[in-house]
C-alpha cells in the first residue's frame, strides 16, 4: 500500500503506536507538554542534525509526532521511551534518540525520518 490512514484516537497522551507502511515500522506518538518542552528547549547547536521540533511536526498540533521507526545508523527498529533523551534509544549500537525523534548521541547520523503525512481531520492522519 502506498499510503495508509490512522486513527489517532488510538494513541494514548505519553505513548507510541506502531503501524506499518511499505514494510517499515511508523511511530505515532502522543506526547506530553513536558516531552514537547524538552524538544523545544534544545538550542540547535546541540543537535548533530540541526532541525527544529517545529519542523518536525504540523502547526497546531505539536502532541503528535511520526517517525520512520527505523535507525538512521543500519536501519534496528529503536526501543520507545528510552534512552538520555526520554525519546527512543537504539540498542544494536547505542544511538539516543530525543523527543522530537532527533538523533542526541550515538553512531547515528540523521534525525528519524518524518515521512509524508497529512491530517484528513482532526483525528486522521494518511501517511503516505
Ligand atoms: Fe541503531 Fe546502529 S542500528 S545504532
Amino acid at each position: 500500500l502506498a499510503s495508509i490512514e490512522f486513527d489517532l484516537t488510538k494513541v494514548a497522551e505519553g505513548q507510541q503506536v506502531v503501524v506499518k507502511w511499505r514494510g517499515k515500522p511508523v511511530f505515532v506518538r502522543y506526547r506530553t507538554p513536558a516531552e514537547i518542552q524538552a524538544a523545544r528547549s534544545v538550542s540547535m547547536g546541540e543537535l548533530k542534525d540541526p532541525q527544529t521540533d517545529a519542523d518536525r511536526v504540523k502547526d497546531g498540533r505539536d502532541q503528535y509526532l511520526v517517525v520512520v521507526g527505523s535507525c538512521t545508523h543500519l536501519g534496528c527498529v529503536p526501543t520507545f521511551g528510552t534512552g538520555d533523551y526520554g525519546g527512543w534509544f537504539c540498542p544494536c549500537h547505542g544511538s539516543h534518540y530525543d523527543t522530537s525523534g532527533r538523533i542526541r548521541k550515538g553512531p547515528a547520523p540523521l534525525n528519524l525520518e518524518v515521512p509524508e503525512y497529512e491530517y484528513l481531520s482532526d483525528t486522521r492522519v494518511r501517511i503516505g
